[in-house]
């Protein structure tokens, strides 16, 4: 082998664990990437005869904490049904009024606070106001 050919074995030889740590990192860090937003606790709009086409209507666009947290009458539920048909929601004419009747039946005024799930325990709880 002259020396020209061992030069060029060992520059080569160089290149292998460069590409070796980039598609390491590649196959770490891509499916991480996707992994995370399913990592995020997102909870279930609760149980009803709507449940299902809730679940399609309501969370195309934003997770169920934003629903589970409100407590509204029905005129606010209505108004707000109609705010996410307008900006987009796919809402069938005949699913319209049992959604606004499923979501205030759920999330109204008379019911308790809705719980957020934490990942980490919940600091100075007693200290936080209550409305
Ligand atoms: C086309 C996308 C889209 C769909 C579908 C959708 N929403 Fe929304 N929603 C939004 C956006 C945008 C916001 C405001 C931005 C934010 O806070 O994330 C929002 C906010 C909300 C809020 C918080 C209060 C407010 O008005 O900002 C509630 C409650 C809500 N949506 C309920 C619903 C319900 C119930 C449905 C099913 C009928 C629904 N959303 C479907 C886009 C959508």
């Amino acid at each position: 082998m002259s020396h020209n050919e061992k030069k060029f074995l060992l520059l080569r030889a160089r290149w292998i664990p460069i590409f070796l740590a980039a598609f390491a990192l590649l196959s770490v860090a891509l499916p991480h990437a996707s992994a995370q937003s399913s990592d995020k606790i997102v909870e279930e709009l609760p149980a009803g005869a709507m449940q299902a086409k809730a679940t399609t209507s309501c969370l195309e666009c934003h997770e169920s904490r934003i629903i589970l947290q409100q407590r509204l009458s029905k005129a606010a539920w209505t108004k707000e049904v109609d705010k996410m048909i307008k900006w987009g929601a796919l809402v069938d004419a005949n699913d319209r009024e049992p959604l606004i009747d499923y979501l205030s039946t759920n999330f109204s005024p008379e019911k308790p606070a809705y719980q957020p799930s934490r990942s980490a325990p919940a600091k100075n709880v007693s200290a936080k106001k209550s409305k």
